[in-house]
């Protein structure tokens, strides 16, 4: 049969018949909110290249972490800036780091929203970048015996679910036998599968201040031309035990998404990143895009790839939409 018999327009002629074929719909069910905390005291700083984002000293940060459960949003990831930066990242694993009081605070006031940390070091080093530096030059094992010492100290601390970020060799089966020798076993481990050296992170690194000091990070992080390395990636990582695998940036790598979700059995988390954010924010503000169409579209699209959750910094607008039954 052909036209003009066949007739796709028939199931768009009104709003009605659209929902009942709608094949993709964002729900809060797959909102990650990202929360960045900083040392002090009394501090709720917005982030210049991030409108609406916020960095918050502990005290500060509770309220913020109530309102995102209130929204029936199911979790947050955790960022940490802390006072003093070194060599290796040692606030990473202190009991009195930044993410460490975080979590105990955050679990004490708000018990039922799902706490992520992300594990890396890059945020925690004079140099930025993410592990342990020999001639200027990240050492991969060196760095898996740090990590493991972060990871224990984030579970120990409370977190619901660790989150490492570094793309070290490895570093999923480091951190799940030190997590199970702890006697974390239950501790689920979400791992940046398939990170690539992005330039859509820009601004996370203002807020997070975590730009190298030198080089870049594309002897770690992933050549954004390969989609079956990738694929190599996830499949270590599903291997080396992580139960959920993410792909990173979100939207230029759909594709990628795509095929992660094809490949593995594991649940797929695609990470909206701050780039992606700041160009759709930038756009809405100077009137050249309606922001909040495009915000949606781009969800939708991330989620109709594959991404079975997705970390945005958008999570609150959506909830809130959603909420309002405004874009449903
Ligand atoms: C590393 C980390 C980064 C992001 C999340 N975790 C930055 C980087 O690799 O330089 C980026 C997130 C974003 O851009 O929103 N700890």
């Amino acid at each position: 049969m052909e036209f003009p018999k066949l007739r796709p327009r028939r199931l768009r002629s009104n709003e009605s018949i659209r929902r009942l074929v709608r094949e993709t719909k964002l729900s809060l069910d797959d909102l990650i909110c990202p929360v960045f905390v900083r040392y002090g005291e009394g501090i709720e700083e917005e982030v210049p290249s991030m409108p609406g984002v916020f960095r918050y000293s502990p005290d500060k940060v509770i309220d913020e972490v109530k309102k995102i459960r209130d929204l029936g949003i199911p979790a947050i990831i955790l960022f940490g800036i802390p006072e003093h930066k070194d060599e290796v990242g040692s606030d990473t694993w202190s009991r009195e780091g930044i993410i460490q009081r975080t979590v105990r605070l955050i679990k004490k006031e708000v018990p039922d929203i799902y706490v992520i940390t992300d594990v890396c070091f890059c945020e925690y080093t004079t140099h930025g970048h993410c592990g342990v530096l020999k001639n200027h030059h990240v050492d991969n094992d060196a760095t898996l015996e740090n990590l493991k010492k972060q990871a224990v100290s984030h579970a120990e601390s409370g977190a619901d679910m660790l989150a490492p970020s570094g793309m070290m060799d490895g570093m999923v089966k480091a951190i799940r036998s030190a997590l199970d020798e702890a006697n974390f076993y239950e501790i689920p481990i979400m791992a940046y599968s398939a990170k690539f050296a992005s330039a859509f992170y820009g601004p996370f690194r203002d807020a997070a201040q975590s730009a190298p000091a030198f080089g870049d990070r594309r002897t770690y992080q992933m050549d954004p031309s390969n989609a079956r390395e990738a694929l190599k990636e996830i499949l270590l990582d599903v291997q080396e035990g992580a139960d959920i695998v993410m792909v990173k940036p979100a939207l230029s790598y759909l594709d990628i998404i795509y095929r992660v979700k094809e490949a593995t059995l594991l649940p797929v988390c695609a990470y909206n990143v701050s780039g992606e954010y700041s160009m759709i924010k930038a756009a809405g503000r100077l009137g050249w895009i309606d922001e909040r169409k495009v915000m949606w579209e781009v969800l939708t699209s991330i989620k109709r790839a594959g991404a079975d959750m997705i970390i945005t910094y958008f999570a609150k607008e959506v909830a809130n939409l959603i909420n309002r039954g405004e874009m449903a």
